[in-house]
């Protein structure tokens, strides 16, 4: 028997379907079929984050209807975000009646439970949405994917942020902290199976431990607890909120050899203005102190971004304030979306929406100047000095990964695999960053 879980949406989500594979393979589900067509079970597992994710999950269930015709033993089950988004289980089963069983994000932890009451009822479906958070489940299999050796741990689920334009709060319930001992746990056993980069995950690390009544247990505290369990590994964390990444935390990543220097700081807009209707609780001047605080104390740290354009109500004016901001900040990385309308939050009922193409030029523009960012980033990096991880050979040269995930070439060389190196880079040529070992 094998199963087959597409995700959709972030590394969230990513990280829960590695634990629904774990949970199916204890139910006897072998291995990940290669297709849909190979499979007992397909599991999508999915997300509402903009319209255009959920019309291609659409067209991916749609997809689905000829083989379960074919193969009436075939579960299919539909999972995650968009399940668990008002009204989207009951629009699932209207559209597409041959789907099993659907669930939520707040019990994926009952994927097994859920898959023998299907089999052993007599009912056409199950659907179960919890309709909230019934605390957190520790102990789930997990079926890590190895992929360049990382391990993904969640530090907090949820969030409190309410971000105008966001449905996250409302699909993933309020913010709800793992025991700081449940997390270390975790990580001393990724370390000794192997794995060289952990990596935290919250929708807003710099806000762990706010709701639980210990002043100990925080971000900060979080980090060096990890990075004080012994081993050859490395702690990166996503996604840092402006308004919470203090100097505390900046200075205990700065201090700390085993953590990353790569901090995603969503920015959404560089217009004051669009900031306080997006209801992101910092100005423009606020985001760029925190750049300069990384800057100070971590001269060489991978900065990227997230930003939304068309946001409704953005002028060229205020556009142009994000625009400039990229110039100025110089990301290494910059993830850009247009505006999606999410019913249910409160950008959704604003005035002033924006045209479609006017969203379509904004992003454009952004992403022409995010590539020659990037390019210009690419060569400044020359002389300056990676740590690596060695991850393949290719003809006469050793392919590595930089903390940040830049892909690193160093010629002639046949370098031990997943193996941690201190490199220089001495050239860019041909899109790939050049590198020699200094240790
Ligand atoms: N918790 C993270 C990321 C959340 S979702 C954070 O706070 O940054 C990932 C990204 O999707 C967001 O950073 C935002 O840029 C984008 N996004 C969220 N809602 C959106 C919407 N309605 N339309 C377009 N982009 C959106
Ligand atoms: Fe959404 Fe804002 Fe929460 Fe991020 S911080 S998940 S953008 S509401
Ligand atoms: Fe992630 Fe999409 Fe859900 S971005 S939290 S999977 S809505």
């Amino acid at each position: 028997m094998k199963y087959y879980i597409k995700t959709f949406g972030c590394q969230m989500n990513v990280h829960d379907s590695e634990k629904l594979a774990g949970m199916l393979q204890s139910l006897g589900y072998k291995e990940q079929a290669d297709t849909t067509k190979d499979a007992d079970i397909i599991v999508f597992n999915t997300c509402c984050i903009r319209d255009g994710v959920e019309q291609k999950i659409m067209g991916n269930i749609g997809a689905l209807k000829k083989l379960k015709k074919s193969k009436p033993h075939l579960i299919i089950a539909i999972c995650g975000c968009m399940s668990q988004a008002e009204g989207r289980s009951e629009m699932i089963l209207s559209k597409f009646p041959f789907v099993d069983i659907i669930f939520g994000t707040h019990n994926i932890h009952a994927l097994k439970d859920l898959i023998l009451q299907y089999q052993e009822g007599n009912r056409r479906h199950i659907i179960d949405v919890w309709p909230e958070a019934r605390g957190i489940y520790e102990d789930i299999e997990i079926s890590r994917d190895g992929l360049f050796s990382n391990a993904w741990v969640n530090i907090n689920y949820g969030c409190n942020n309410f971000c105008s334009y966001c449905i996250v709060p409302y699909v993933r319930g309020r913010e709800r902290s793992r025991n700081m001992a449940d997390i270390v746990s975790e990580c001393r056993s990724i370390v000794a199976d192997g794995y060289k980069y952990i990596t935290l995950l919250g929708q807003n690390v710099n806000s762990y431990g706010n709701d639980i009544d210990d002043e100990n247990i925080n971000f900060a505290n979080l980090l060096k607890e990890i990075a004080s369990i012994p081993g050859d590994f490395r702690i990166k964390f996503m996604t840092s909120h402006p308004k919470d990444l203090t100097l505390d935390v900046i200075k205990v990543i700065a201090e700390n050899e085993k953590i990353c220097k790569c901090i995603h700081l969503p920015v959404q807009s560089g217009s004051n203005n669009i900031l306080k209707l997006m209801n992101r609780k910092y100005t423009r001047e606020h985001y760029l102190s925190v750049v300069e605080n990384i800057r100070q104390f971590m001269p060489d740290a991978y900065i990227s971004t997230d930003i939304i354009v068309g946001f409704p109500g953005e002028t060229d004016e205020d556009f142009m304030d994000t625009y400039n901001l990229v110039k100025d900040v110089k990301y290494d990385g910059v993830f850009a979306f247009m505006f999606s309308k999410r019913s249910g939050t409160v950008a959704a009922k604003m005035d002033n929406q924006i045209d479609e193409d006017t969203k379509k030029d904004r992003i454009h523009k952004l992403l022409q100047l995010s590539k020659s960012v990037t390019k210009d980033n690419n060569k400044q990096s020359i002389g300056k000095i990676y740590n690596i991880l060695t991850i393949n050979h290719e003809d006469n040269n050793t392919i590595a990964q930089s903390d940040s995930g830049k892909t690193i070439l160093i010629e002639n060389s046949s370098l031990e695999l997943n193996k941690f190196y201190k490199a220089r880079i001495i050239r860019f040529a041909n899109n790939k960053l050049i590198a020699e070992i200094i240790n």
